[in-house]
């Protein structure tokens, strides 16, 4: 049976500058911190790094060029603050607002709406060897650089993220290491909690100012917790990861202070907070973002990896994420039940698994369509149930560099090459342009 989705909804592709870009030195952008941390031995996978990435620096119009070709109303990608300012403020590289000034063009000109993040986690180097995030100066410099991104890009840009997960850049980047700027210390971690989500706060009102009539929001990772039993202790613990996860940010940007239970097991200091800043962050905004792609079941252990052990018959994804649809829905319903925004947007879904391209040269992806499917229609369930999903962004458009993991990680509904560059474009991505073209899922 055919699984319709809403009038207008808005069916997109996402990636991020890092994860694509290359290009890492050219026309006067500045160093970032996964430029730092990726050439440094023994961070990422096989010693992958993004200086070359799917050179979309330079292939962009041919990159704008499949997107077309898969039908996408819009298109989410990051900007790469160093480019704009390689210094983290004060001078602006002219080249790096001109290559997103072009790529907004060529997008417009395709029929394709740019939907642009301004941060996916490629801090200056330069503001890093200040503090980065753990400063409140950090908070300050994402103003500047919003503000003079919006004004030149703001008439033709109408929907901006401000972050992107900053779950991941504070925790992975500050607690766990295992993410630019490589940090292991759960202070920083608050300080830098508090000073991303201020950053955010301050940079709406900027941005509104500078992007006349857009829209503004934030985009947040949600991975459900399950407890592991139904024993009170793994119950609490679940509700904490959630906590943890989900609520340290939902809360304040909904006008709440920082969970307390939260606080207290965690025994974060909150002296960071200063006067104004719990309003600040509670700025409201016009959508919200989520990215999800399974979930995690806990123990009073806390356990980082995500999902139930390996080897236990349960379907996964190449990244060992557990493959469990109804993830999406349970996200999108929990948010709609207990946060007031009234506009929710999929930013991210999406699943690694080997691709091979065949000998006549075609890339098959079955797993990744039934994935795809599956979430989807999980989604649709959604929307059916009242939550105000307007929209669903497959993560990604094409292969890229998966963080600390590297190129062995393909997301993308379009394969890439890293030898020679060449594109394919997976059976996925048919799949993708025939549920856009019919705003359904039809087989
Ligand atoms: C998300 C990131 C994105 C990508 C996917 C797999 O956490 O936002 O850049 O790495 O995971």
């Amino acid at each position: 049976m055919a699984i319709e989705f809403p009038k207008g909804f808005t069916w997109g592709a996402a990636t991020a500058s890092y994860q694509i870009e290359g290009a890492w030195q050219a026309d006067g952008k500045g160093e970032s911190i996964w430029d730092r941390f990726s050439h440094t031995p023994g961070k990422i996978e096989n010693g992958d790094t993004g200086d070359v990435a799917a050179d979309h620096y330079y292939r962009w119009q041919e990159d704008v060029q499949l997107m077309r070709d898969l039908g996408l109303a819009a298109y989410r990608f990051s900007i790469s603050w160093p480019r704009i300012l390689p210094q983290g403020y004060g001078k602006v590289e002219p080249r790096g607002l001109d290559f997103y000034s072009r790529l907004v063009d060529g997008l417009l000109r395709a029929g394709i709406e740019p939907w642009v993040t301004l941060y996916h986690w490629d801090l200056p180097q330069a503001l890093q060897d200040r503090g980065g995030w753990v400063q409140r100066a950090t908070a300050e410099a994402y103003v500047e650089y919003a503000q003079r991104v919006a004004r030149h890009l703001g008439d033709r840009v109408k929907h901006w993220m401000t972050f992107n997960e900053p779950w991941v850049s504070a925790v992975l980047g500050h607690h766990f290491g295992m993410h630019a700027p490589g940090q292991r210390d759960l202070p920083a971690t608050m300080r830098a909690i508090h000073h991303l989500l201020l950053a955010h706060g301050w940079a709406v009102p900027a941005i509104r100012q500078e992007s006349k009539g857009s829209q503004v929001g934030i985009v947040l990772n949600y991975t459900p917790a399950h407890p592991a039993s139904d024993r009170e202790e793994d119950v609490l613990a679940a509700h904490l990861e959630d906590g943890w996860v989900m609520r340290m940010y939902l809360d304040p940007l909904s006008g709440r202070p920082y969970p307390a239970d939260v606080v207290a097991a965690k025994d974060l200091s909150l002296e960071v907070v200063g006067p104004g800043d719990m309003a600040a962050i509670a700025t409201p905004v016009d959508f919200l973002g989520l990215n999800n792609y399974t979930r995690q079941v806990v123990g009073q252990k806390y356990d980082f990896e995500l999902g139930v052990k390996k080897g236990d018959g349960v379907e996964r994804t190449e990244m060992g994420w557990e493959v469990y649809p109804e993830s999406i829905y349970e996200m999108l319903m929990q948010v709609s039940r207990d946060y007031p925004f009234k506009s929710l947007y999929i930013t991210e879904n999406g699943a690694a698994f080997t691709d091979r391209v065949s000998p006549t040269g075609e890339v098959n992806d079955p797993q990744r369509i039934s994935y795809l499917r599956r979430y989807l229609a999980q989604v649709a369930r959604a929307i059916a149930e009242g939550a105000p999903v307007k929209g669903y962004f497959v993560w990604s458009l094409m292969d890229n560099f998966e963080w600390a993991l590297g190129y062995r990680m393909r997301f993308g509904v379009i394969y890439v090459d890293y030898e020679t560059q060449q594109r394919i474009p997976k059976a996925s991505a048919r799949w993708y342009r025939g549920v856009i073209a019919n705003n359904a899922i039809l087989d």
